[in-house]
């Protein structure tokens, strides 16, 4: 079925996967795009894993799961996007690969459909270039695990319609997700802007000595009641994507507290990356 609630997802990691699955249990009948086969099946088999875990809890219903799974249909094939009234990217956090699959999403897509970018650290306006219509095109971004965290940051660029910015804003809501609008650009957006200067902070006082990664993610549960402290949150969010949200926002701001300090350095340097190595801050 083509039209309003079809959905392409392009690029099937940790985030694309989730998205994915979240739109089909609200009815979407979407196509999952990766070059990778692995990451297709990857994906493929965690959220199914997920979703089956809900039913056993009785918190979804066995029919209702195994129609959103049958809902998804993976592939490789970028013309697969045609016909999809919505369309969200989250491969790599790189301006050139990114800048090369919108070449190849516009020879596919519907003169109509919106382009999402799921990018945390590239505004749309550092894109748009590669998109045919990017009056259509702007930032939707999703948090992690993109399955659970309701919030959906929808950030115009200059290009950006009106109509576009709604669009993105009830595709959110569609999908079961709290949008909220930004007048515009700003790098982190509003979520990342304040929690990786904190997560900054934290690395600071634990390279200061002042505490261990510990108690300061005990300190950050208990005072102000995050699920996670920073520490095993950045573990889930991945060391590497850490290191690269901050050096952004350095290279993009110029402003210092995003400079990353070298206890971060130092464990992306020793291929501890987080959960997805096995080991991070802490080892899983
Ligand atoms: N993916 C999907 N589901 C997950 C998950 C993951 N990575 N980790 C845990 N879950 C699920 C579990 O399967 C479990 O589901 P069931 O109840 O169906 O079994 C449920 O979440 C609860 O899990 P747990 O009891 O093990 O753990 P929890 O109570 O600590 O909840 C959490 C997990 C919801 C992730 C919670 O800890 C939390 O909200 N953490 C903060 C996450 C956060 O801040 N995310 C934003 C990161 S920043 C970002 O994403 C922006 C960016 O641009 C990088």
């Amino acid at each position: 079925m083509a039209g309003g609630k079809t959905l392409a997802v392009v690029g099937a990691g940790a985030m694309g996967g989730q998205i994915a699955y979240q739109a089909a249990l609200h009815g979407y009948d979407v196509r999952l795009i990766s070059r990778s086969e692995d990451r297709l099946r990857a994906a493929v088999s965690s959220c199914s894993a997920l979703l089956h875990r809900r039913v056993e809890k009785g918190r979804l219903d066995a029919g209702a799961c195994e129609a959103a799974l049958a809902r998804v249909t993976p592939g490789s094939a970028f013309d697969a996007v045609a016909g999809a009234q919505t369309i969200i990217e989250s491969v790599a956090e790189d301006r050139a690969v990114k800048l090369e699959v919108y070449v190849r999403i516009c020879e596919h897509a519907d003169d109509t459909a919106i382009i999402g970018t799921n990018s945390s650290t590239l505004p749309s306006s550092l894109l748009e270039s590669a998109v045919t219509h990017s009056e259509r095109f702007l930032n939707i971004h999703f948090f992690n695990p993109a399955l659970l965290m309701a919030l959906v940051e929808v950030v115009p660029g200059p290009h950006t319609a009106e109509d576009a910015i709604l669009r993105a804003m009830d595709f959110a809501r569609a999908i079961g997700k709290t949008p909220v609008r930004l007048a515009r650009e700003e790098y982190g957006f509003i979520a990342n802007r304040i929690l990786f200067i904190a997560i900054q902070e934290a690395m600071r006082l634990v390279q200061g000595g002042y505490i261990s990664v510990e108690d300061c993610d005990l300190a950050m549960r208990n005072a102000l009641g995050w699920p996670m402290g920073p520490f095993q949150l950045s573990d889930l969010v991945g060391l590497d994507v850490v290191e690269a949200i901050l050096d952004e926002g350095f290279r993009q701001t110029g402003d210092r507290r995003w400079e990353p300090v070298e206890l971060l350095r130092d464990l992306v340097a020793r291929g501890r990356l987080g959960n997805k190595t096995g080991g991070g801050f802490f080892t899983t």
